[in-house]
């Protein structure tokens, strides 16, 4: 018997239950995991509250995770016993071990530590397309990130500032303004307090930016489009405030050509090779020291702390559960 975090009825952090389940042998073409960090997301609140529907009742919460292999299934070929690896998956991540799909999971090169890797392979990933792929960042370009002290925010703020970008970062408070800047923000706004609109306007001396990247949703939209120059990129990947409301695809017109997606990481991520090249480009700038990976432990019974802590926005950086 091992422990996990399970929820029995969607709600608020309380319903995030630590419970002893047997975990059964891996099945054809899967890996048993000794789990010794597992990531925390934001989508593990919406899955908690019912905002994203889950596939199953009662399940175990949790995407993401990092330790080592401690049985192999029939059909599996690149991963042995005691290997060290690390995931982004379907629920079933808060627990001290799990059954996981062997072409799912990556192997964590020695430099990289598991604590860094339940930090960074949802968020990291994220990262990884939201720069490279969604809108290619690249010297010179504008970026506005909301929540820059946040989990993605903190790694997008380092890496779009390494491939040469000017990075300016909303956030919820002085201290977060301090955390970004030491971590890849030219600029902070405290968008709780200032028209972020008119101080982007003010920063970029009327440019505005080629890209928002906005993780935020409800409250942040539809300024967002106003940080924008013609023909500018807005990027809708996560609704931390709640989802932005149906809008007439016209207001892109008005707001000077814009283009707009609402990206997810499991449609960049699909393809096997796609994993594979994203987590190794990931590896590549946290294993030179590029990135880094701010990473703040809870014990795996405070699950229901760190939900708390995590949507009222007191952490910084990502957040793991220790098993
Ligand atoms: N599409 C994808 O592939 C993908 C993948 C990963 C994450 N995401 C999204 O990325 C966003 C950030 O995720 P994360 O895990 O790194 O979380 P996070 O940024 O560490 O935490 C959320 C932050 O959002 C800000 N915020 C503003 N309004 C808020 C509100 N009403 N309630 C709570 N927080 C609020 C807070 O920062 P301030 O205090 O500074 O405002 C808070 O710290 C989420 O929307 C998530 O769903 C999307």
């Amino acid at each position: 018997m091992v422990a996990v975090v399970r929820v029995h009825k969607t709600g608020g952090p309380e319903v995030l239950t630590v419970e002893n389940v047997e975990i059964p042998a891996p099945g054809q073409g899967q890996i048993k995991i000794k789990q010794h960090a597992c990531g925390v997301n934001f989508i593990d609140c919406y899955f908690r509250n019912g905002s994203y529907p889950a596939p199953s009742m009662p399940f175990i919460a949790g995407n993401e995770s990092a330790g080592e292999v401690i049985a192999v299934g029939p059909g599996v070929t690149d991963l042995k016993i005691g290997d060290r690896v690390a995931y982004v998956g379907p629920l079933g991540g808060y627990a001290a071990e799990r059954v996981f799909n062997a072409d799912r999971a990556v192997k964590l090169p020695d430099n990289i530590s598991y604590e860094q890797a339940a930090g960074m392979m949802l968020k990291g990933m994220t990262v990884q397309y939201l720069v490279n792929r969604t809108f290619k960042v690249g010297k010179g370009t504008i970026v506005l990130m909301h929540a820059a002290a946040g989990g993605v925010g903190l790694i997008l703020c380092q890496w779009a500032n390494h491939l040469g970008a000017t990075v300016i970062g909303t956030v919820g408070s002085k201290e977060k303004a301090a955390l970004a800047k030491a971590n890849g923000a030219h600029h902070t706004i405290l968008y709780r307090d200032e028209d972020f609109v008119a101080k982007v306007k003010e920063i970029t001396s009327g440019k505005m930016c080629d890209v928002v990247y906005d993780g935020i949703g409800k409250t942040t939209f539809p300024a967002s489009l106003d940080c924008l120059h013609p023909l500018g990129y807005f990027v809708s990947f996560g609704s931390a405030s709640g989802q932005i409301d149906a809008f007439n695809i016209n207001l892109l017109q008005a707001k000077g050509s814009l283009f707009a997606t609402r990206p997810t990481l499991n449609h960049y991520a699909a393809k096997r090779e796609d994993l594979v090249s994203m987590s190794n480009d990931l590896f590549k700038v946290v294993g030179s020291g590029a990135v880094k990976i701010p990473t703040h432990p809870y014990a795996l019974k405070d699950a229901a702390q760190a939900h708390k802590d995590l949507e009222g926005r007191k952490t910084t950086g990502s957040i793991i559960l220790v098993p």
